[in-house]
């Protein structure tokens, strides 16, 4: 997969280098090739921004710059282009997935206010353009998103992770536990200052330790992610998820509306 990234801030992508992705790119993998914006920027000072038509606090970054840019790193190519902004659909694992299956993937990270947004209404002409969103917070820039979507895109490719079954079991992914996040984990020694791992992990038991594995993701969801168990699928719980969720007085489906 070849990923582009245009930043004004091409420092920031050096962890890149480290760890799974960066073992990704030595092997081939994965082809990250990291542009520095203000490379496109002709006046002295390699200008990119300027004051919002309308008003208002803040800067907006110059069209002409990106649009200069945009064109030098695809030519003919056309990559799926991303625009990390807190306003933009969110970011899912199932986002992850499906741009994982990619060829060619092209990130625009904006500072201060934003791209003027003539760029998307550009590029959305000729490329399929996404403005995605990580999360309910607002970043100094995309440069922090992108690193978040590479990691998170980047251990799905094949030959990335060591053991194909961990992205299987991973919160939010497809199949039977799709919508749980996922339980506790323990290793060696059995007892930890006096903390005992729980028994039936070291029965060697696989049928009770995938239902326990289950219970504990179903209460680590009511716990933590309420909003995700109250929209499992009910058709999809077993007699046995149904009585758990009962023992925790957790209701599935939406709210009785009060009128
Ligand atoms: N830029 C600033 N905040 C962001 C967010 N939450 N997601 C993506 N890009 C951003």
């Amino acid at each position: 997969m070849r990923l582009d990234i245009i930043s004004i801030f091409p420092e920031y992508f050096a962890p890149l280098d480290v760890s799974l992705i960066g073992k990704a790119r030595e092997r081939g993998t994965l082809d990250v090739r990291v542009h520095q914006l203000r490379d496109w920027a002709h006046d002295v000072h390699k200008t990119v921004d300027d004051t919002p038509y309308g008003g208002g606090p803040g800067m907006v970054m110059k069209p002409e710059v990106w649009g200069e840019a945009i064109d030098a790193v695809i030519g003919d190519g056309t990559p799926r282009m991303i625009v990390p902004t807190p306003s933009g659909r969110p970011f899912t694992q199932e986002l992850a997935q499906e741009l994982a299956e990619e060829p060619w993937l092209l990130f625009a990270c904006g500072r201060y206010e934003g791209i003027d947004s003539r760029v998307v209404a550009e590029y959305a002409t000729r490329l399929r353009v996404d403005e995605v969103g990580i999360g309910d917070y607002v970043l100094a820039g995309g440069e922090v998103a992108v690193l978040v979507m590479v990691e998170a895109i980047g251990r799905l490719l094949p030959g990335v992770l060591g053991n194909a079954q961990s992205a299987v079991d991973d919160s939010f992914a497809p199949g039977s536990m799709r919508n749980l996040v996922e339980g506790p984990v323990y290793t060696k020694p059995p007892v930890w200052r006096g903390h005992e791992v729980p028994a039936v992990l070291l029965s060697g038991h696989h049928g009770k330790i995938a239902r326990w594995r289950r219970d504990e993701a179903l209460r680590r969801t009511v716990a933590n992610r309420p909003e995700l168990a109250a929209a499992l699928d009910v058709d999809a719980l077993d007699k046995h998820d149904r009585k758990l969720l009962e023992e925790l007085s957790f209701r599935v489906g939406p709210e009785d509306v009060a009128n």
